[in-house]
């Protein structure tokens, strides 16, 4: 309720994404960790004014939105109406589902399901505008330059000051809207927006301030980045008569380290961190050492072959930080070669990788000198 009024809320999410692109229409991806929509319809279910909730989207995932409006909103979604081919015939059907379910509402607020990171403080503000003027968008200042195009190909600069962009909510009193959709449809008149609807039936529309914060996902840059940290740990006993390979450089040593590849402990503990951050599992699953093919293998070489892995499911490497622990011998004189193998095997720059030796102070196994442990950290993006 706002003010001793209902509030009726219309999220739009019948649209096809198809600038972001992909099997699933962009409001249903992962936004760290929970569906785009899901997290625009928390922002509406937290906030005390919005009393009915109206979801409108495509006939196949109506049943989705079901579920997630029982796991998300569960009290205050009042039904899932089917959508139309643009934005405004879908808007069009939920304000009749609207003023055949909830003819009490006084007011109407529309809002993107496209747009998740809405504020209860834009939503008030949107509330408070359309109560004293009947009509109100949320708007925010041009931070770009503008230019504006001639069709013979030249351009000239527009003074942005004048200028603001519209977002969503856009709230309207339940009268002023409905008058407006069926004036535009009786015309045959689509707009870009609710707003414009309003204003060409003769109502004004207030601008209220909105929120950077407040994007539409329109295309795939949109998406907010998501970085996730993985670690990685591991062992191996020195050996007699084999070589010492320490993030791929050779080490001269009179022993090397046992394993069924080249046991080469940091790169080994490097992708556990990074199959653990990506949730891939571990390298005993990936490259089982009952496996002959990976008997003395180069564990450079299954390096590529995770980042391949990584690759697929869609990470690059942020960062990562390794250390080895090791009695002897010295790490130190070979750290820039290990960086580079590194750094080449993760297709980044060689600052975004950092390798360090500590002795364990002739401590435990490591400091008797009967093997290396290797512990990594990484970062991958999404
Ligand atoms: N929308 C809708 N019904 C449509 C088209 C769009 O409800 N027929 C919704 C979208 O789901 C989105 C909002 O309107 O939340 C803004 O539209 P837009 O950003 O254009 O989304 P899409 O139409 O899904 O994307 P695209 O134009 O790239 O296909
Ligand atoms: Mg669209």
């Amino acid at each position: 309720m706002y003010r001793g009024k209902k509030v009726a809320v219309i999220i739009a999410a019948a649209g096809k994404g198809e600038r972001v692109g992909g099997p699933l229409p962009k409001q249903f991806l992962d936004i760290g960790g929970e569906p785009m929509l899901a997290r625009t319809l928390r922002c509406f279910a937290e906030a005390d004014e919005a009393d009915e909730i109206f979801i409108v989207t495509g006939a196949e995932y109506t049943e989705r939105c079901r579920r997630l409006a029982d796991a998300y909103a569960p009290d205050r979604v009042r039904t899932v109406v089917p959508g139309g081919r643009e934005r405004q015939d879908s808007v069009y059907n939920a304000l009749k589902a609207v003023a055949a379910e909830c003819p009490e509402a006084e007011y109407v607020l529309i809002h993107d399901g496209a747009r998740p990171f809405v504020t209860e403080k834009v939503i008030e503000d949107v509330l408070e505008a359309v109560c004293d003027r009947g009509a109100a968008v949320a708007c925010v200042p041009m931070k770009d330059s503008l230019r504006m195009l001639s069709d013979d190909g030249s351009s000239r600069a527009v003074d942005r000051s004048g200028y603001v962009a519209v977002q969503t909510p856009q709230g309207f009193r339940t009268d002023v809207i409905m008058r407006a959709y069926d004036m535009a449809f009786a015309e045959g008149f689509y707009g870009t927006d609710d707003a414009v609807l309003v204003e060409r039936s003769g109502h004004p529309v207030a601008v209220v301030t909105g929120d950077y914060a407040n994007i539409k996902i329109t295309t795939r840059e949109d998406m907010p980045m998501e970085i996730r940290t993985g670690t990685g740990f591991d062992v191996h006993a020195f050996a007699e008569g084999r070589r010492l390979v320490l993030g791929g450089v050779e080490i001269p040593w009179d022993r090397g380290l046992d394993g069924h590849s080249d046991a080469d402990v940091l790169i080994h503990a490097l992708m556990d961190a990074l199959l653990g951050a990506a949730a891939l599992g571990d390298i005993g699953l990936h490259f089982p050492d009952t496996d002959e093919k990976y008997r003395g293998i180069s564990s450079l070489r299954l390096l590529q072959h995770v980042m391949a892995l990584l690759a697929e499911n869609g990470y690059s490497v942020v960062n990562a930080d390794v250390t080895v622990m090791a009695q002897r011998p010295k790490i130190r004189p070979h750290i820039e070669a290990m960086r580079d193998n590194i750094a080449e095997a993760l297709g980044i720059d060689r600052d975004r990788i950092n390798i360090k030796g500590t002795t364990t102070e002739r401590l435990g196994f490591v400091g008797r000198e009967e093997g290396i442990a290797a512990e990594a950290v990484c970062s991958l993006c999404r």
